[in-house]
């Protein structure tokens, strides 16, 4: 690593604060006279500007390049830029939403289609991605539910270290690799009510055990960067409170890394109520420990201020300095600016016919059936197939934050079934809209219609895909507009009815579900979604997925997950939908999810048997190993995630009903048999008390296999 003390001896202080901004590259690439627009909004001058460290929200590699250029044919020390930019599910080929990754349970193909965005990324000059985003949730409402891999920490942590491990693929230096920063630190998932930016209150033991381990798990695989997030975190906004910057992330955990503010987050802090004008809202970020602020102008116009009032110091300036200084150098762009990218090889490097086909096997994978009741698979030598609803032909299905990806590229499920089925009579019909306000059912006629002459109907049904994601929450997460309604006429119509549902969120669909013999959720698919439809509704791949968050039977029933307590006055499962005596669930739709998470069937039917463990007791320290035997009672090759939950039945604090404690996906081939083995310690049946320790204590716990709701075999275990 470089010395950068002599460096920063010859840095003016101005200088030194540019390194620790980064603004939007439209300030970069606008005439060096224009100081009006948003330059004069964020009271900057081109001055000012002509000393930031670092950009975001460029358009491609040759915008990079440019910007990149023009700064060192000025920048008085050839200190060079560092672009980021947000790659979530892909940079040009678009692969499933992250919450959609998390369903496939398959930490390969995370890695794989990581490191697809990876290459794609940094060929468009990205050289950090605000990637991943391991917020944990519960609460269906919240937009941003589609950036996150749901409502259990463990799939979070796993999901979180692959795409960190993927995208930086060993030394940021590489031409291919893209450095990433895990956000948003700590909780915004807990939105209250699911409102975006909203208030986050949790008790300390439930962000220990289930909103803050993903943060740390991204740590440890090495990633470089973290960023605060939006909301207060009981009562203090994160990038201002001590507790969790100070006492958590750095004395604790000991991140060493950078800290990036969220877009305009330090001068938030003035709505937030914590800081009386914008020196006040700098000097809470600074002493905080953020390192960089992202769109607001609180470090550019008070920092030098606050350093003369001897508020801070310049050796601590010069930390903050010297930290991004080194990130830089780590991503080695002292010695190549533009990070090994060509901007003439952007094309080239991405869409690719390989990167297309990994999309298609990502989409299909992230899938999860949700209904069979035996339509499913589609036999290819149907005559007349009609196609029916507002997302049978819509390229709309890539998802919210899908970078550079674009719309028109993308493979509608009409066209995917086109090509999977040449001979076959296709009939197309919208139906009606899927917007809120889309109240419309003038198209119903020729649907249902349409529906009558069909061997089989597919209704391809959602929301669009700007329903989901930043600022896109919703209190009905039904399916908008009359998508239902057009759903249960085609039903009546034709009883061979599959439907095909699109959403960047779980839905509220049980009419569908009570209506329509089969389900196949896509999430937003990506680039290959109507091609990876047409593979899983026809056979050729066997669905796989299992949900990584509950879908609710109504919206009345968010938050709900599978790892809750059992309260003192729980129902049996059996007497679900009647209201007896006093007891914890709602008297009109029961307690449990419409389907729960770890829900997702397949085309092969898996037996589970033999519950086994090396011991029914064991001591801190030991290890106990758990088989489980795995049998493909069908005649299709197929894919099953083995889950591993357990409880822990007394403890000084009440537990949840379910903890899963770890997963593996297999591959068993028709009618073989595999035996599935688990490896459990003391450590994973700990817990946070009130004494604020993890601690694990004697008793009963119980081990089971299965999802949530519907455990097939349990087995008890004592912990000495
Ligand atoms: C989002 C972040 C994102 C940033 C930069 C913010 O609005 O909350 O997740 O990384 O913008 O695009």
């Amino acid at each position: 690593m470089k010395d950068f003390r002599k460096l920063l001896s010859q840095m003016t202080i101005e200088e030194k604060i540019g390194q620790l901004t980064q603004y939007n590259a439209n300030l970069f690439i606008q005439s060096d006279a224009d100081i009006t627009g948003p330059m004069a909004d964020l009271g900057l001058t081109k001055n000012d500007l002509k000393n930031v460290g670092s950009v975001l929200n460029f358009k491609n590699a040759k915008e990079v390049y440019e910007i990149q250029k023009k700064h060192l044919e000025k920048a008085p020390h050839q200190i060079p830029m560092v672009f980021m930019m947000d790659v979530i599910h892909g940079y040009r080929t678009i692969f499933p939403i992250p919450l959609a990754l998390g369903c496939s349970f398959d930490m390969d193909l995370v890695e794989e289609l990581s490191r697809m965005a990876a290459k794609e990324a940094a060929a468009g000059g990205i050289q950090v991605t605000f990637t991943p985003m391991v917020d944990y949730v519960r609460d269906a409402r919240w937009g941003r539910v589609m950036e996150t891999c749901g409502e259990d920490v463990l799939l979070n942590s796993r999901m979180g270290a692959a795409q960190v491990k993927a995208f930086q693929n060993g030394d940021i230096k590489q031409p291919d690799s893209v450095a990433t920063c895990v956000k948003h630190f700590a909780a915004y998932g807990g939105a209250e009510a699911g409102r975006d930016y909203n208030t986050v209150e949790i008790s300390e033991h439930a962000l220990r055990e289930y909103y803050l381990p993903a943060y740390k798990a991204c740590i440890d695989a090495g990633v470089d960067m973290l960023m605060p997030s939006f909301n207060t975190l009981n009562g203090v906004p994160s990038i201002a409170n001590e507790w969790l910057m100070q006492d958590v992330l750095r004395k604790e955990w000991g991140f060493d890394g950078v800290v990036i503010s969220d877009y305009n987050a330090v001068g938030e802090l003035l709505q937030h109520g914590v800081a009386e004008n914008l020196k006040d809202a700098a000097k809470l970020a600074f002493k905080n420990g953020c390192h960089i602020e992202m769109c607001s102008s609180g470090y550019i116009q008070h920092l030098k201020e606050l350093i003369e009032e001897s508020i801070f110091t310049q050796a601590q300036l010069d930390e903050a300095v010297l930290k991004v200084l080194q990130f830089k150098d780590k991503l080695g762009l002292f010695e190549d600016p533009y990070h090994g990218m060509i901007p003439e090889n952007e094309e080239a490097t991405c869409l690719t016919v390989e990167h297309r086909a990994l999309a298609r096997k990502g989409a299909a994978e992230c899938a999860v059936l949700l209904k069979n009741d035996g339509i499913l698979p589609l036999s290819k030598e149907v005559k007349k197939v009609a196609l029916i609803g507002p997302l049978a032909d819509e390229h709309e299905i890539i998802g919210f934050w899908a970078c550079r990806g674009r719309n028109e590229e993308s493979i509608t499920v009409a066209e995917g079934i086109c090509k999977m089925i040449p001979d076959a009579e296709i009939m197309v019909v919208k139906g009606c809209g899927n917007r809120f306000d889309d109240c419309d059912t003038s198209g119903f006629a020729e649907a249902v219609e349409a529906a009558k002459q069909a061997d089989v109907v597919i209704l391809c049904l959602g929301e669009p895909q700007k329903y989901a994601g930043e600022g896109n929450s919703r209190t009905d997460i039904c399916l908008p507009g009359v998508q239902t309604e057009l759903a249960l006429a085609v039903a009546k119509a034709n009883e061979n009815t599959v439907a095909v549902t699109f959403s960047g969120r779980p839905l509220a669909i049980p009419k569908l579900d009570a209506a329509i013999p089969a389900i196949l959720h896509m999430w937003m698919p990506g680039t290959e979604g109507g091609n990876a439809v047409a593979d899983l509704l026809f056979g050729d791949v066997n669905p796989s997925g299992k949900l990584s968050m509950s879908f609710p039977k109504a919206v009345g029933q968010c938050p709900i997950y599978y790892n809750h307590m059992n309260t003192g006055r729980p129902k049996s499962p059996a007497k679900e939908s009647r209201h007896v005596g006093y007891c914890s669930n709602y008297i009109d739709c029961g307690n449990l999810p419409l389907y729960s998470f770890g829900h997702g069937l397949s085309y092969s039917e898996f037996v589970y048997e033999d519950l086994c463990l090396s011991s029914d007791e064991f001591q801190a320290g030991e290890k106990i190993t758990v088989s489980i035997s795995v049998r493909n009672n069908s005649d299709r090759d197929g894919k099953e995630t083995v889950m591993l939950y357990m409880r822990d039945m007394v403890a000084s604090n009440a537990r949840p009903v379910q903890q899963l404690i770890d997963f593996k996906k297999i591959e068993i081939k028709a009618g073989e048999i595999q035996i599935v083995t688990f490896e459990v310690d003391e450590t994973m049946l700990r817990f946070w008390n009130n004494r604020n320790e993890w601690v694990s204590e004697s008793g009963l716990f119980q081990i089971s296999t299965g999802y949530a709701d519907h455990l097939i075999l349990t087995k008890n275990l004592y912990l000495k």
